[in-house]
């Protein structure tokens, strides 16, 4: 198992989930996914974040992501524990979650650090791109919830620079001015980006988001 890296292929697998045994390139198909592991079932910070995850399927849906859940309890496990997190967080969990007994998705995906975790998975997060490919990484301790608006703020830049020549500034949000590229000379930046470029430094450039 070699640990993955951003530009990496994501590896398919095929694997038994909460709702049955599903290949995940297939699952896939032509979206984006989110693969994302949880230390165990009937855990609370994991029983809010799948919650969480399952209000947030319309946002991903709009943005052509598929969720996909893990941990390495068995499909049973995770069906008594998917009633369990409709009732408490007034949801239907609406992807399915990778019943990873073996511990093989784990293993392929590097998502067991057992310097913090002998046998649960961590909470790790892979963000896959429609050409399989790895765009993000994320790695939190069992003890932390994840943020999903952070992971939504991250798709809507991954798609925005995945189309147009800049890169998101810190703390951006949808709709906000973006950065031009740095390989772009401001000249030919302003043909470009006709909403106008503000430039703060010749490698600092602003321009309004090209999707706006
Ligand atoms: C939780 O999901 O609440 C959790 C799981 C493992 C360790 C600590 C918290």
């Amino acid at each position: 198992m070699a640990t993955l890296r951003l530009g990496d292929t994501a590896p398919d697998f095929t694997a038994v989930t909460s709702e049955g045994t599903l290949n995940f390139y297939e699952y896939l198909g032509d979206s984006w996914g989110i693969l994302f592991s949880h230390p165990a079932d009937f855990t609370p910070v994991c029983t809010t974040e799948l919650g969480t995850a399952a209000k947030f399927k319309d946002e991903f849906d709009k943005r052509n992501v598929k969720m996909m859940a893990l941990s390495v309890d068995g499909a049973a496990s995770h069906l008594e524990w998917i009633k369990d997190i409709n009732e408490t967080q007034s949801t239907e969990v609406n992807f399915p979650i990778v019943a990873d007994v073996e511990r093989k998705v784990s293993d392929l995906y590097d998502m067991i650090h057992p310097n913090a975790d002998n046998t649960l998975t961590v909470r790790s997060v892979f963000i896959i791109d429609p050409d399989k490919k790895i765009k993000l990484t994320l790695t939190y301790p069992a003890s932390t919830g994840r943020n999903f608006y952070e992971l939504l703020r991250v798709v809507d830049s991954l798609q925005l620079t995945a189309n147009h020549k800049v890169a998101t500034p810190a703390n951006w949000k949808n709709g906000e001015k973006v950065v031009v590229s740095p390989a772009i000379p401001t000249e030919e930046a302003k043909n470009i980006f006709t909403k106008g470029v503000e430039e703060v430094k010749p490698y600092l450039r602003l321009t309004p988001d090209p999707t706006a």
